[in-house]
């Protein structure tokens, strides 16, 4: 719920527009800093509410507007810096960017990542890695904003994904990101079902799954040229979608 007060054209935008930083500061001051904690609120809160804030959104920005007032942050004295920041979030295709969210207990998923990743790169495409062992949750939240391609890598455990992957993948599911593409990456002893359980754990998710690549132990050459063929098919899905 928001509310406006006409008389000095101030939007109490509550939840709205709000960023995951405390400061005494009363208004933004470093727009590049409230920028990551304004993307890190709308990727935690409001992503999962995309298109039911797309379709809402001009309810509040058809008013004139000389400052936004969340009730989480600083307060916006430059309402369009933030408005601009919600289009691009909401409405924008998603970037030319894989997400790479990954764990690697011995070191064989993690030379997988790593091919994929630097494969990739050399396709001018953005990578974002993060080690679900160590990483800050709530930074694979902010690049899931504008991924385009969603990739996990992970060993096979107790006959499925790795506990920590998971809760990445349920984290995902949660937050309806907009990528168009996942798949998924990783070595095993001796078999499981990783590959099914992660698929039926993104249910919320309208996306494509890319031809996963799993190898027995340690990656060998054919797994190599496996990785390849996927980080050609991103590319080629990327190019298609003409995510930039
Ligand atoms: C606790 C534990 C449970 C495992 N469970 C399975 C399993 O159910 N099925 C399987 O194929 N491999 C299983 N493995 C073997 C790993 O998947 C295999 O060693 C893999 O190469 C590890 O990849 P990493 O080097 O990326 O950690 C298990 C390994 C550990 C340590």
């Amino acid at each position: 719920m928001s509310a406006y007060l006409k008389e000095d054209k101030i939007l109490f935008s509550c939840d709205f527009f709000g960023s995951h930083i405390a400061t005494t500061d009363v208004y933004v001051t470093d727009e590049g800093r409230v920028y990551e904690a304004a993307k890190r609120y709308f990727a935690e809160i409001m992503m999962p509410f995309n298109k039911v804030i797309i379709k809402n959104i001009d309810k509040v920005l058809l008013k004139d507007i000389s400052i936004i007032a969340p009730s989480h942050g600083p307060l916006y004295p430059n309402p369009s810096f933030i408005i601009d920041a919600y289009k691009d979030w909401l409405e924008s295709p998603a970037h030319n960017k894989v997400v790479l969210p990954y764990i690697s207990m011995h070191g064989s998923t993690k030379k997988m990542v790593d091919y994929l990743a630097s494969s990739l790169v050399q396709k001018g495409i953005t990578v974002e890695l993060f080690n679900l062992a160590v990483t800050d949750i709530g930074k694979l939240a902010i690049a899931l904003v504008d991924a385009g391609t969603i990739v996990i890598g992970t060993p096979t455990v107790l006959s499925g994904p790795h506990p920590n992957v998971v809760y990445g993948a349920y984290l995902a599911n949660a937050l309806r990101p907009k990528a168009k593409f996942i798949s998924i990456i990783g070595s095993y002893g001796w078999g499981g079902k990783t590959v099914d359980i992660l698929a039926g754990m993104i249910p919320n998710l309208n996306i494509e799954v890319l031809t996963p690549v799993l190898t027995k132990g340690f990656p060998l050459e054919k797994d190599f040229k496996a990785l390849e063929v996927l980080s050609e098919e991103i590319e080629k899905k990327h190019k298609e979608q003409g995510f930039k």
